[in-house]
């Protein structure tokens, strides 16, 4: 049903001192920051050859990672992205389970539909199912 890790997104109090550890501590890969003003983050990508590390900054009044670093100052993992073939299918099984999905379907931040499921109902964490039926594994530059 979940096909692969799509990417592990977070959250920073500070992108910019996280991007330069993740180049320097890691070596790795990390795009330069960029504002995503409709899904209320700014965001670096860390790309490696099997998934993508997003790092979310807030951006704006009502950012989802704003709630987040209050809670978890220090920064931490906010959520993992699954791909899957089949978003609705995949949502109607986990919905039987029990798990709840928090909304309807929107288009993310790469252009595919996704759908959180409600931590509280997941042990604790965040899971993002994108629909990868349309699309290429990794991210394009300009997604989050
Ligand atoms: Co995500």
């Amino acid at each position: 049903m979940l096909t692969r890790v799509n990417h592990i997104a977070i959250a920073v109090p500070d992108l910019a001192a996280a991007i330069a550890h993740y180049r320097e501590v890691f070596q790795a890969e990390v795009s330069p920051p960029e504002e995503l003003p409709a899904h209320g983050v700014t965001t670096s990508f860390v790309r490696f050859s099997n998934t993508v590390i997003e790092l979310l900054h807030p951006l704006g009044e009502d950012s989802p990672i704003a709630k987040f670093l209050e809670r978890n100052p220090r920064g931490g993992i906010h959520h993992v992205c699954f791909d899957t073939e089949d978003l609705s299918a995949a949502v109607s099984h986990v919905e039987a389970t029990g798990v709840r999905p928090l909304g309807q379907a929107k288009i993310g931040a790469h252009g595919n539909p996704v759908v959180f499921l409600h931590p509280a109902d997941n042990h604790g964490c965040l899971f993002e199912l994108e629909d990868a039926s349309g699309s290429t594994h990794l991210p394009a530059p300009d997604g989050a």
